[in-house]
């Protein structure tokens, strides 16, 4: 039997390299230049370009586990099954293999593999639309290979993607055991665009994701995920701090131990508790656990010890260990800055929900000088028997800095690569902003992250100060001469030792797969990326800074845009 998380990733990798998959890499929680999501959600996010039907330089069948973060289910966190943190094991077809084979692999690996006896086995598929036929060819197959537990659904439960606004999709077949789902073969030959048409993609992907959690305890025949190793030892750290039984306060301790696991993996990413994007999910989560906490009762501070086991858990995991000082210290940082209002906002909440529901301006109060979250206004309202009036406490945060903008863009959901013609422009003007960020500043610049939309190119770079008028006008003179140049931009595959060897940059988070694209600009710039980027400088138009600022400490961040 299958007893630990790694046996089953093990299991997984070979067997679909056994089958010629190449694996692909582990990708950063972070998506790289995209500007629509906040976090990888699932282990295609990574490969839209490939799915849409660019060339991926380890071929056409890949494989690999992904860490992943969905925060849309952050009010679901509590149950069997669900949780922020979670590994997606994944296997791809990139135009190669379609449903059949799709399909006849995954029931290999249950059967065979994972020695799943069929009579276990239950499936559904896509019942069709008005738009969309019904998935007939899936329902034979399952039925030809011996399974008879077949329902078809609707969109609803048998569709999946795209991944945020547009982007590939299709209908999927998904897989349960003793009636618990835990994988998902979605065949990706559609694409949804904004205005959400859909349209047959140039070539028949197949994009799969099994859940590790889940079927770690199914293969343990264990009713409940938090029983399996992956979460006991953070469980019973809990249970020591507080005295308290899991058996007897499972929604807390699940709770509380879930989202300390996800902002380990999030502060791993080098990302601090702050009141925008990836920072802001961060905190909602810590502060969500650390009010857990204080209902079961801890009295000291707890958030870093519960880290603790975390790091054992995933020995696997780098970035962990690595990071494990920062990680502990902005742990205790943030629970001491919450420490200090959350009694008080606490207080604060009681008088204004005297024998009334909460306004949105109360909640953008509590949220604003008591550092609540919106979730736990509302949950303390739950215990209170009234409501939140969600949408004006919406309406006034809008009126209010980037936040706002991140929330206006649904960038909480998730979404996908944009590849307009604005955003392949300012991909590669990001490229030659750091070749003058080098030049005019003249020591070791390194791209420390960028996220760009059709609006704008963002940029984060290694320095401790602001940078002058003067140098930020040679900055933007770099970029305008090299464009005015028209020099042509070269893609080219190569194994990643040779790329280094030839000087390529790659970015300080990324983990590249052997074999990488290179994008060379003549001699001003070459870079290890996966692009999008226009064929010739002069695509790119005028650049312009039109924002610098400082970004974390010792980084400064540069907004751009290009007319
Ligand atoms: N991308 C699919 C999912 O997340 C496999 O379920």
């Amino acid at each position: 039997m299958i007893k630990t998380r790694q046996e089953l990733i093990k299991k997984y990798l070979e067997f679909f390299k056994s089958k010629n998959h190449k694996e692909i890499p582990n990708a950063s929680l972070i998506p790289e230049n995209d500007s629509t999501v906040l976090f990888t959600t699932a282990g295609m996010h990574p490969l839209i370009p490939y799915l849409l039907g660019q060339k991926h330089p380890l071929g056409k069948r890949l494989v690999n586990v992904q860490k992943c973060i969905r925060t849309t289910d952050i009010e679901e966190v509590g149950d069997a099954t669900h949780h922020t943190f979670f590994e997606m094991l994944g296997n791809w077809s990139l135009g190669d293999y379609f449903k059949q084979e799709a399909i006849e692999m995954s029931l290999e690996f249950f059967t065979k593999e994972l020695k799943i006896p069929k009579e276990q086995i239950s499936v559904t598929c896509f019942k069709g639309d008005s738009h969309i036929p019904k998935d007939t060819e899936s329902e034979k197959i399952w039925k030809s290979l011996g399974i008879n537990k077949i329902k078809s659904l609707g969109k609803k439960d048998n569709w999946w993607g795209p991944a945020g606004e547009t982007g590939p999709c299709g209908p999927d077949t998904e897989m349960f055991i003793n009636k618990i789902e835990i994988w998902n073969d979605v065949f990706m030959e559609y694409n949804k665009d904004s205005k959400g048409k859909y349209t047959k993609l140039k070539q028949q992907n197949v994009d799969t994701g099994m859940g590790v959690e889940r079927t770690l305890a199914i293969l343990q025949k264990k009713n409940d995920n938090y029983l399996t190793e992956i979460w006991q030892p953070i469980i019973q750290e809990i249970e020591n701090l507080s005295g308290k039984k899991y058996s007897k306060n499972k929604k807390e301790i699940r709770i509380i131990a879930d989202h300390i696991k996800a902002a380990v993996f999030i502060l791993a990413e080098g990302i601090k508790p702050s009141n925008t994007e990836q920072g802001y999910v961060l905190r909602r989560l810590i502060r969500r656990a650390i009010r857990y906490g204080k209902l079961l009762e801890i009295k000291k501070q707890f958030t870093s010890e519960i880290a603790k086991p975390v790091f054992k858990i995933y020995p696997d995991y780098k970035e962990l260990t690595q990071n494990k000082e920062f990680i502990q210290s902005e742990l205790k940082k943030e629970e001491e800055k919450f420490d200090k209002t959350l009694e008080k906002g606490i207080n604060k909440f009681n008088k204004m929900s005297k024998n009334k529901n909460i306004s949105g301006k109360d909640g953008f109060l509590l949220f604003q000088s008591y550092g609540f979250p919106i979730e736990i206004t509302q949950e303390l309202a739950e215990e209170k028997n009234i409501k939140v009036d969600v949408k004006s406490y919406e309406q006034e945060l809008k009126k209010h800095q980037e936040l706002s903008r991140t929330a206006q863009k649904g960038k909480f959901k998730s979404g996908l690569a944009d590849e307009s013609e604005k955003t392949t422009r300012l991909h590669t003007a990001a490229h030659l902003l750091l070749t003058a960020l080098k030049k005019v500043l003249k020591k070791n610049i390194e791209q420390k992250g960028s996220n760009i939309n059709p609006e704008r190119l963002r940029f984060d770079f290694n320095s401790n100060r602001k940078l002058t008028k003067e140098e930020i006008k040679k900055i933007e003179d770099e970029v305008n001469n090299i464009i005015k140049k028209a020099i042509p931009v070269i893609k080219e595959e190569m194994p990643l030792k040779q790329a280094y060897k030839q000087g390529a940059q790659g970015t300080f988070r990324a983990k590249y797969p052997k074999i990488v694209s290179v994008y060379t600009i003549g001699n001003f710039s070459k870079e290890i990326c996966t692009g999008p980027h226009v064929k010739n400088t002069k695509e790119i138009g005028k650049f312009k800074i039109v924002k610098e600022q400082s970004s974390s400490a010792g980084v400064r961040r540069i907004k751009g845009i290009v007319e």
